[in-house]
């Protein structure tokens, strides 16, 4: 068999060329990272969990008229998607103050915040990804005020989406990242959610003990993170809940 072409690799996923024209196949793997590729680790059966909880989320959007780029699961690790043009913002949404908010404003995690705020970093490892205002944005080309207005507005509709879901199966949504993607039909472009969404992209913390279920965990040395990716997937009933890990080998049955 002809080997697959490869589009582009990253830190967590690869993306090869798709069977149609307009379409790739997204590769989960296991490797974990942090603090723009400082600390790795592989982490055995996360490509797997993500790509089912990406889609379960995905599929979950499209159900409310959100379009995103997910078409369909191929296998365990691979998803067939939309090819889209990205725009170079990682789309924040913060319910709750964390992470490098927390430490940008001296505040408390955990604090509460006056409504979600959604905020934008410029894609760039080199540069660590760095938080730009939307004059930015706007003044290189990477997006137009249109379409920040439209971004704003998906985000928040996602933000909605997930905090209920995850407030369903006593998770708090603290935030979440999300990529958003052009698509053209003819000269007219919508935009669709994008990459992927898992606990690799989220915050997310157990509603009655605030324990951490998301790349935290990994971030902070916290414990096991295919043990906390399994919590959430088992209580969104994605996973069956008798299974610990989601396998990755084939196991020899005697
Ligand atoms: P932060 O507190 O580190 O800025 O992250 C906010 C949220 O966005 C958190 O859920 C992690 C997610 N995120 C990513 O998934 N990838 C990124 O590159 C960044 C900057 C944030």
């Amino acid at each position: 068999m002809a080997r697959r072409k490869l589009i582009y690799e990253g830190k967590a996923k690869i993306l090869y060329e798709g069977p149609e024209p307009g379409t790739f196949v997204q590769y989960f793997k296991d490797d974990a990272t942090a603090y723009n590729a400082e600390k790795k680790a592989v982490i055995e059966g996360k490509g797997v969990l993500n790509n089912r909880l990406s889609e379960f989320f995905m599929l979950g959007l499209a159900g409310i008229g959100i379009p995103t780029h997910f078409i369909k699961r191929l296998n365990m690790r691979e998803q067939l998607i939309r090819q889209v043009e990205i725009i170079p913002l990682e789309v924040i949404v913060r319910n709750v103050a964390a992470g490098s908010m927390a430490k940008r404003m001296g505040m408390e995690e955990g604090a509460a915040l006056p409504r979600p705020i959604v905020e934008f970093s410029y894609k760039d490892d080199a540069l660590g990804d760095p938080l730009v205002p939307e004059e930015y944005i706007i003044a290189f080309g990477w997006a137009s005020q249109q379409d920040l207005d439209d971004i704003v507005s998906i985000a928040l509709r996602v933000n909605d989406f997930m905090s209920g879901i995850m407030h369903g199966v006593g998770i708090k949504l603290v935030d979440f990242k999300i990529e958003v993607g052009r698509v053209w039909d003819g000269d007219f472009q919508r935009l669709i959610v994008a990459d992927e969404i898992s606990p690799d992209s989220c915050r997310l913390w157990d509603v009655e003990t605030g324990q951490k279920l998301d790349k935290d965990v990994f971030r902070r040395d916290l414990g096991s993170l295919a043990d906390a990716y399994t919590e959430v997937a088992k209580r969104l009933g994605v996973l069956p809940s008798n299974v610990t890990h989601a396998p990755t080998k084939p196991t020899l049955i005697n």
